[in-house]
């Protein structure tokens, strides 16, 4: 069994974060959502792993994996446009062969093993297997109306109404019929070519599509939110106590604290769940539990709880910093002699709550 990880697409709803950043290189408690899902895949004992990447983003994705932890044998696959998740799998077909394989949507974080589902998989002989995941609002995913038995009756994209608050989580079995079923589809409302319709396709076929519904939490990583709830659960779930770093005599580290090598603690102090990034300096500051710290930053003066901040970000002076995602190389600073007015130079698409 080969796998396929989607890694192409425009990454609109993270934005501004998603300008520089390809969404599944989004950091949560430190380490890219990509390398949760490349963990999850070594995790079934897949070698082969194709890789969709766009044009923008290709070089980035690629870099993010070069040190293969997991020692796959990659090969990258650019989709010149994002034409669909179905279309990614046209474009993977020379990759995939005749081969079943396990699709897996790039940004995507489960809080749960896939073997089960694999494992069940290898042993039936349906020709998709797909993910689900009870949600209160359905109308933003696909959409599975199942019957009594776990049989899958009916597959929608993005339904006004929806026939069931079974969202399809965005991972994926599948055997080789796939590629003929994508074949017979057409594009969507939306001009791209849906694998929910070439999922509906093999239903109407009479192919065996059988469903498995997740019991643990997925975080379809989509808005600042969202993020913010997946920091804290893989913090609280995920992250140990570990220092590396150094802590001076007058700061404290309390609870599971991660400190990576070259960061400094320094008349301060930390309470974990919390990960610091690589010589990231915290200077008379006050880090609270769920707050993920990239590296290069320089913390001073300030409070932050229930935070994300990307790399080479400095805080400096602000009094309380709560519920926010700071992105790459930010400056938030409270300057001397302001006043007290505001003086920004925020981005495309930010959101400042004063
Ligand atoms: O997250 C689950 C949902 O993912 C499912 O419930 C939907 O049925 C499925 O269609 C998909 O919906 P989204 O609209 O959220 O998909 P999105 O455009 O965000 O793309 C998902 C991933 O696939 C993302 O990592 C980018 C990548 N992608 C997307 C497209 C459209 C590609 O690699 N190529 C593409 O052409």
């Amino acid at each position: 069994m080969k796998a396929l990880v989607l890694c192409g697409g425009k990454g609109t709803r993270l934005r501004p974060l998603t300008y520089t950043l390809p969404k599944q290189l989004v950091p949560v408690a430190n380490r890219p959502i990509l390398h949760y899902v490349m963990d999850q895949i070594a995790g079934v004992g897949i070698e082969e792993v194709g890789v969709i990447i766009a044009p923008e983003t290709g070089e980035y994705i690629k870099e993010a994996l070069y040190l293969n932890p997991w020692g796959f044998h990659f090969t990258f696959i650019l989709q010149e446009e994002p034409k669909g998740l179905a279309h990614a799998v046209k474009v993977a077909q020379g990759f995939l062969g005749d081969e079943p394989f396990l699709m897996y949507l790039g940004d995507n974080l489960i809080g749960e093993t896939i073997v089960p589902f694999v494992e069940e998989f290898r042993a039936g002989d349906a020709d998709a297997m797909i993910l689900l995941k009870e949600v209160e609002d359905s109308r933003m995913f696909g959409v599975a109306e199942v019957d009594e038995g776990g049989r899958v009756r009916r597959l929608v994209e993005k339904p006004k109404e929806p026939p069931s608050n079974l969202a399809l989580v965005g991972i994926y079995l599948f055997s080789a019929v796939i590629h003929d079923a994508i074949s017979r589809i057409k594009p969507s409302w939306r001009g791209e070519l849906e694998i929910t319709d070439a999922i509906q396709q093999l239903l109407q076929e009479g192919r065996g599509v059988k469903s498995y519904v997740l019991k643990g939490w997925w975080l379809d990583t989509g808005k600042k939110d969202d993020l913010l709830a997946a920091n804290q659960v893989v913090l609280d779930e995920w992250v140990k106590r570990e220092v590396k770093g150094e802590v001076d005599a007058e700061s404290r580290l309390s609870g599971r604290v991660s400190l990576a090598e070259g960061a400094q603690v320094i008349r301060s102090v930390v309470r974990g769940p919390a990960v610091v990034g690589q010589r990231t300096k915290i200077v008379d500051a006050f880090i609270g539990p769920y707050t993920s710290i990239g590296a290069d930053c320089i913390i001073e003066g300030s409070a932050v709880e229930y935070t994300v901040i990307l790399d080479g970000t400095r805080i400096s002076g602000v009094g309380r910093l709560e519920d926010s995602v700071i992105g790459k190389g930010a400056t938030v600073c409270v300057g001397a002699g302001n006043r007290g007015a505001l003086r920004l130079m925020v981005g495309d698409d930010s959101e400042v709550i004063l």
